[in-house]
């Protein structure tokens, strides 16, 4: 959702703000704002991107050692200047900035009106700032004190920050429930981010925030407390990644450097988990919870979005090959339909940045349940692996274009290990079965290379299609969540109306649909479900619809019917999303660009999901 950052130490604080922000610009994009503390407080907030910003500060006093800046995907209250972060109290001395949702803040408000204050925004962020100065004012408190207090009234999800303008040497971070990271700088410098994308370049030192504590920088001393005033130890990590992966190398966009990157992403998150000589899957999920996955009658897989489409991978892996029943659902209706789950279930949650509020809430419901929770994330240190009992990451690297690419190629390599080792353990392969499909496996980030030469056709393509109102996807077996996520790519990029289905499906209604205007994307490689596709193929032809068909390479038969084709090298069924995923993350891709829209940034998407 939104991006905060903020400074304190000895170098200029705004520069540093202004690039943290635009690596936080992933999270929303809706206005940005810096506060900076130079005598007084200056607040800049703009409607618009960090760039809009940036025009507003233009030859303004800026020098400043101390400040914070947020950059907002809009949840109460339009995108405006006035509800653009940071939020002043009414007396002006303090200010914050906010990723989240205080869900009570309308009573909070009018209690506050009651006692006099004047609102100028619609946020819920406003509220909570002038809450801790009626805090502070009522019953003359400290302003740690006050904000600690505060956050006791307050229900909902946050991540803030807050300066005051009376103490200048003074940063105060909280969480709960959205990720807040602590950089620990030289000789008493502190930084405080979303995420730590703003920090990597200054130190490799931090601490992440857990949930309900609050970290108080004073005068070059950083302590963290709980909100019920404990004090805790914090836990000092270095970081590994690097300001390379981070940055886009060359590329024009984020998304097409992190579809080119999928052959070594792959690779990463295959990396060391698998010994050749021994036939071993050497994943610690696996081997810490033999037991529970011998004997475990069901899994239950949830994620929103691409983690979800891989998790519909995911559920054909495990029953085809471990024999495990799999239910799929998304986070966001499994925690609100009372679902019935047991200590014999086995709950995997997926999700790429580790922080969706839905899915984190699936987790919680799941494990006071008694389910036992696997997490695959990507991003490292993230709240839903901590909240897991077990589970791996995908090593994909930071991956910051919107519409998620490298994070479902990876998040499928892992559930296909998954998938072989619950198989091995429950002895459902053969140690030769399991090597035959774990050498298909390490030669898919060569196939994923050589289709990433389908490129300069899925440009012209893109030129041929860019103006279609409608798109639809289909595909059978593997191939289905593969045309789910191919709709799903185009439509949040490039604003086309598009829908994955299974083809065998398309004849119960929308076959109503298909005319000479409408492109069908049939995934009709080479698979289990090659000859009834083929007929689906047909079906669309005989009314006159335009087909683009993924196929194996040296195809003859889909060839001669479709009006186009795409070549994907041959893989076994198992391993088919992870080569028939490329060729429609870049038609999206190139749609998008025909389009003009901004690929990186889709208009209304953020890149986490931190609100329900
Ligand atoms: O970080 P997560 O994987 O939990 O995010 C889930 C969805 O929000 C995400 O996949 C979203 O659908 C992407 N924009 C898809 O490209």
């Amino acid at each position: 959702m939104c991006g905060i950052v903020a400074y304190i130490g000895k170098r200029e604080a705004y520069p540093i703000l202004i690039k943290g922000l635009k690596r936080l610009e992933y999270r929303g994009y809706d206005s940005a704002g810096v506060a900076l503390l130079n005598g007084g407080l200056n607040i800049f907030k703009t409607k618009g991107k960090v760039s809009d910003l940036e025009a507003l500060t233009e030859g303004k006093h800026l020098t400043s050692n101390l400040g914070m800046g947020h950059t907002r995907w809009a949840t109460h209250g339009e995108p405006n200047n006035v509800n653009s972060h940071p939020h002043v109290s009414q007396n002006g001395n303090l200010a914050i900035i906010h990723n989240g949702i205080i869900e009570n803040y309308a009573t909070i408000k009018e209690e506050l009106i009651n006692r006099g204050h004047h609102f100028e925004s619609e946020t819920d962020t406003e509220v909570l700032i002038h809450l801790i100065e009626e805090i502070q004012k009522a019953s003359n408190k400290e302003l740690d004190e006050a904000v600690r207090i505060a956050l006791h009234e307050v229900v909902g999800a946050y991540a803030i920050v807050i300066i005051s303008k009376n103490d200048p040497e003074k940063l105060i971070g909280a969480r709960k429930g959205s990720p807040m990271v602590v950089g620990i700088g030289e000789e008493g410098e502190y930084f405080i981010a979303s995420d730590a994308s703003p920090i990597i370049e200054y130190t490799k030192d931090v601490t992440y925030l857990k949930d309900s504590e609050i970290a108080y920088i004073n005068k070059g001393k950083l302590t963290v407390k709980t909100i019920d005033n404990i004090e805790m130890t914090p836990e000092i990590q270095k970081l590994e990644m690097n300001l390379e992966a981070i940055e886009k190398g060359g590329y024009e966009h984020f998304m097409l450097k992190e579809i080119f990157e999928q052959p070594k992403s792959i690779g990463d998150s295959l990396r060391g988990r698998f010994d050749p000589v021994t036939g071993i899957l050497a994943m610690r999920s696996l081997k810490e919870y033999e037991h529970k996955i011998k004997n475990l009658k069901r899994i239950i897989i949830v994620g929103c979005g691409t983690s979800w489409h891989a998790g519909l991978v995911g559920e054909y892996l495990f029953e085809d090959i471990a024999r495990i029943p799999v239910e799929v659902e998304y986070a966001s209706e499994f925690r609100y339909r009372n679902p019935i789950i047991n200590e014999d279930d086995l709950v995997i949650a997926i999700s790429q940045s580790g922080e969706t509020a839905d899915t984190l809430a699936a987790i919680e419901l799941a494990k006071e349940k008694g389910a036992t929770i696997f997490g695959l994330c990507n991003v490292v240190g993230s709240s839903i692996p901590r909240s897991s009992h077990a589970g791996a990451y995908t090593h994909a690297g930071p991956e910051i274009g919107v519409a998620s690419t490298k994070a479902f190629t990876a998040q499928v390599s892992v559930l296909v290990l998954w998938a072989l080792g619950f198989a091995d353990i429950r002895g459902r392969l053969s140690k030769s079965e399991l090597s035959k499909i774990m050498a298909e496996l390490e030669s898919i980030p060569a196939k994923v290379e050589k289709t990433l030469a389908c490129e300069s056709l899925t440009k012209e393509l893109a030129k041929q299609f860019y103006q279609s109102r409608n798109f639809l996807y289909l595909g059978r077996g593997y191939g289905f969540p593969v045309a789910l996520e191919g709709a799903l790519k185009l439509k949040e990029i490039s604003y086309i109306h598009a829908e994955g289905y299974p083809a065998a499906e398309m004849k119960h209604g929308p076959i109503a649909l298909i005319d000479e205007e409408m492109p069908v994307v049939v995934i009709a490689t080479k698979s289990a479900n090659y000859e009834k596709v083929m007929s689906n193929i047909q079906e669309v032809k005989a009314r006159k619809g335009k087909v683009i068909a993924i196929v194996t390479e040296g195809d003859t038969k889909v060839s001669a019917m479709a009006d186009h084709v795409i070549e994907i090298p041959e893989t076994s069924d198992y391993l088919e999303p992870l080569v028939a995923t490329i060729p429609l993350q870049l038609l999206s891709y190139y749609i998008a660009l025909e389009r003009g829209c901004n690929v990186d940034q889709p208009r209304n998407l953020a890149k986490s999901v931190t609100v329900e």
